[in-house]
């Protein structure tokens, strides 16, 4: 959006503190994405992924830290922020009356753009919706709906997008077209932060994973140096690798550890 996006990361988030009453549920948090990359936040229930999400997207004020966005401060520059984003939230925000053409267009015509039918059309075409683009969105799949959720979400090209659990509740065929989409945003240059309690999705899509637990950033990086954290099991003739869902409990101090490495090796010391 502007020149000073190009000079910094995308999104940095510096010792970032947020209570809610006496529960400190952002304790300084930290991290950068960078631009044009999909960063997952990845958390349990509580964790603390929305509240992060939603002081980034000034809806919320943090009680201490720093955080910008798009180079712009979120304390002191909220307007210009907000004209950096897209959110979409764990519920879609389309209209069910309306179809899905007429979704995109509202939105195209609330954002002043020259022609909002042409928009809705290339639109729907990106995210594989013109067979029901005429269609009311009542008729529309669970993963049809979030598509065209995300669809909305990219209208007036914001360079950074926050997907709030893109694919909580859908089928895993749906969260597959979701995933889809999400990689078709970020091939366009658009900065993902996406939350998810899903370890494949995080594996799946994202460049940078970060795990937020207790209020902290615990573990930061690709997925191929969170793998390297802990080294692959060795048995007789096989290497077994982690898989993410595997990293993430024990970072967090899963309560099986021995599930961690296998049956075969026990612990890994
Ligand atoms: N407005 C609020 N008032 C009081 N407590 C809140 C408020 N919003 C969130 N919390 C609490 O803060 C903690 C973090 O909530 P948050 O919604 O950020 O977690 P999350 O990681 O997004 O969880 P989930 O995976 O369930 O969406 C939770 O314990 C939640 O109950
Ligand atoms: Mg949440």
């Amino acid at each position: 959006m502007t020149a000073q996006s190009i000079a910094g990361p995308a999104i940095r988030v510096q010792g970032l503190k947020k209570s809610y009453g006496k529960l400190e549920v952002l304790r300084g948090v930290d991290f950068d994405v960078a631009p044009g990359s999909i960063f997952a936040l990845l958390g349990s229930n509580g964790a603390g992924k929305t509240t992060t999400v939603r002081i980034l997207a000034t809806l919320l004020k943090a009680d201490a830290g720093a955080a910008s966005v798009n180079g712009f401060d979120v304390a002191t520059q909220a307007a210009n922020v907000r004209e950096s984003i897209s959110l979409t939230g764990q519920f879609a925000a389309v209209d069910e009356i309306l179809s899905g053409r007429e979704n995109l267009a509202l939105v195209a015509r609330l954002r002043h753009l020259k022609d909002p039918g042409a928009t809705a059309d290339d639109l729907l075409r990106r995210f594989s919706l013109s067979e029901a683009g005429a269609r009311r969105v009542s008729t529309y799949s669970g993963g049809m709906r979030r598509r065209l959720d995300i669809a909305m979400s990219l209208i007036g090209n914001s360079p950074v997008i926050f997907l709030d659990e893109p694919t909580a509740g859908l089928d895993p065929e749906a969260r597959i077209e979701v995933w889809d989409a999400v990689k078709e945003l970020a091939g366009h240059g658009t900065t993902v932060l996406l939350t998810t309690q899903y370890l494949d999705e995080a594996e799946q899509l994202a460049d940078r994973i970060a795990i937020l637990h207790q209020g902290r950033i615990i573990v930061n990086g690709t997925l191929t140096e969170l793998k390297q954290l802990f080294p692959p099991a060795k048995v007789e003739y096989v290497e077994k690798q982690p898989t993410l869902e595997e990293i993430f409990l024990a970072v967090i101090g899963g309560s099986d550890k021995s599930d961690i490495t296998g049956t075969t090796t026990g612990g890994r010391g």
